[in-house]
């Protein structure tokens, strides 16, 4: 089993209690693991399984077609598929957690008769099961100590990849090879795959926010971005790290470098229980304002930049995001139009709790499609020393990225292994 009984009976216990201050005693909840997915025209061939992560955490299995059913009178119940022969011939088995037949499931609906059956693994905008659903999501954003081990250990993995690209980052080297080294370490380190695909970029490309790897050479002067992780059992890291070419930073990137990293640092010094997140991102926000102002870049004061989304410009997205069972963890209530706060959309917009994971990845890019945009350039007029702004775009951007526990003595920095 990945995590042990006591954390999975805990896992249970709290959100029954938290689902019982909604529920009524004929409601039933279901939480289904899903159905794996055929290749289209592939016969006998199935996409890799990921059990839903809701699923996975209420039940610590990763088995598909499983359900977990939790009803006032009957608590919670597991139902789950017997390992099969065919299994048994083709995989060696599997690992089946205890729990009733899955074939006894459809009776036991049947039989209790529910006036309401909410299932949380199917989206859905209605209002009584957003309130089931944000109920049990509000526990399962809370870590336990075995979900923050595995990911300080996840930390430990992508680690060796950022190690080896301490000495394999030089002028001469792709993109793709800096992407390949990294993943070769992470892979023979222990991970079991890739949260996301690895971002790398070099030069201007390093101001693209998803940078896919390419062939271009890094040329000596410039930095490469990277932002790639770790994953076992669909828990991850989500890190970004900054290369120089040839190991040294130079001025030039100093300047952008300790800018960001003072944001970070910052914006990681609020995450403590009670904290808005908003103010997290507009910490960063306006952080790297008065570095652009101190640049002669910007030509507005920080509140100006802030008021006017002037930053957005230089930092267009969000300080961060939940992450842990994926790279997208549940992040916040159901926000379907999310707000902007200083020109960039939170999808998180809600109250930092004990033992929420957060990133914390400010970024400052000089993006030519924003840059040369002409509605941009409209828009943000003479708050920006446009020319100046040009100088800077064969540089790129510069991102930093950790993932921080929300705890009340203090963030906690899982991913704080990774050398900055
Ligand atoms: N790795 C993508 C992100 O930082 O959200
Ligand atoms: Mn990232
Ligand atoms: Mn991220």
């Amino acid at each position: 089993m990945i995590f042990s009984s006591v954390a999975i009976t805990e896992r249970k216990r709290r959100t029954a209690l938290a689902l019982n201050t909604v529920l009524k005693e004929e409601d039933t909840i279901i939480v289904y693991s899903g159905t794996p997915i055929q290749k289209p025209g592939g016969h006998d061939q199935n996409y890799y399984f990921l059990p839903h992560p809701d699923y996975f955490w209420i039940s610590g299995s990763r088995r598909p077609y499983g359900v977990s059913a939790y009803s006032k009178t009957d608590g919670w119940i597991d139902f789950v598929l017997p390992v099969t022969r065919e299994e048994r011939i083709w995989e060696g088995g599997a690992t089946v957690i205890p729990g009733k037949d899955l074939a006894e499931f459809s009776s036991w609906l049947e039989k209790r008769n529910a006036k309401r059956v909410f299932n949380l693994t199917q989206e859905s905008d209605e209002v009584e099961w957003l309130q089931m659903k944000e109920t049990f999501s509000r526990e399962r954003r809370r870590k336990d100590a075995e979900e923050v081990e595995l990911v300080r250990r996840l930390a430990g993995i992508a680690n060796a990849g950022y190690q080896k690209l301490k000495t394999s980052v030089r002028p001469g080297i792709s993109e793709r090879q800096i992407q390949l080294d990294y993943e070769t370490a992470v892979l023979y380190a222990g991970s079991e795959k890739f949260p996301y695909d690895s971002i790398v970029g070099t030069g201007s490309n390093s101001a693209t926010l998803h940078a896919i790897p390419t062939a271009r050479i890094v040329k000596e002067g410039e930095h490469v971005l990277i932002d790639a992780g770790a994953d076992l059992h669909d828990y991850c890291v989500d890190i970004t790290r900054i290369f120089p070419a040839n190991g040294q930073r130079s001025e030039r990137l100093k300047s952008i470098y300790d800018l960001v990293l003072k944001a970070q640092l910052e914006s990681i010094a609020m995450c403590v229980p009670g904290t808005s997140w908003k103010e997290v991102h507009l910490k960063s926000a306006r952080v790297m304002a008065q570095g652009l102002i101190d640049l002669g870049i910007l030509k507005v004061s920080v509140e100006e930049a802030i008021q006017n989304n002037t930053i957005s410009v230089f930092f267009p997205h969000g300080v961060g995001h939940m992450v842990g069972l994926r790279v997208r963890d549940v992040g916040g209530p159901y926000n379907p139009q999310p707000k902007k706060y200083a020109g960039a959309r939170l999808r998180v917009d809600m109250s930092l709790e004990e033992n929420h994971l957060m990133t914390i990845e400010p970024g400052l890019y000089f993006i030519e499609a924003l840059i040369h945009d002409a509605e941009t350039r409209r828009t943000f007029g003479d708050q920006v020393n446009w020319p100046e702004a040009e100088k800077w775009l064969d540089f790129g951007g510069v991102r930093i990225e950790d993932d921080i526990l929300v705890t009340s003595r203090g963030p906690d920095n899982l991913t704080s292994v990774v050398e900055k």
